[in-house]
């Protein structure tokens, strides 16, 4: 399992190709406090090998990378917004 400290931008790529082994199923990325992961490059990395991308989007609702919305790029983007979250919108 790999974490970042970094918080925008999420997990090096490259760091999560050389992490993946044959008992690897799936990358799970979060896209956290609004920021998108770099998900055109794990979707490139999952696709070449043969693994299943799975996106958490739970805290990053609207949030776009590449001019496209997160959730779109995996094989399935969670959302949740369980009631105890805060919406915050500053114009
Ligand atoms: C990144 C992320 N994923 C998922 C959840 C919610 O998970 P669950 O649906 O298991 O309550 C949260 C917050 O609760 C979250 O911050």
């Amino acid at each position: 399992m790999l974490t970042s400290k970094r918080r925008i931008g999420g997990l090096d790529p490259e760091k999560i190709r050389k992490a993946i082994t044959s008992k690897t199923k799936a990358i799970l990325v979060v896209h956290l406090y609004g920021n998108p992961a770099k998900v055109s490059e794990l979707k490139e990395i999952a696709e070449e090998k043969g693994i299943y991308l799975i996106e958490d989007c739970a805290e990053a609702h609207g949030a776009e990378y590449e001019g496209k919305k997160v959730g779109n790029f995996g094989d399935i983007g969670r959302f949740r917004a369980p009631l105890r979250f805060l919406f915050v919108s500053i114009e």
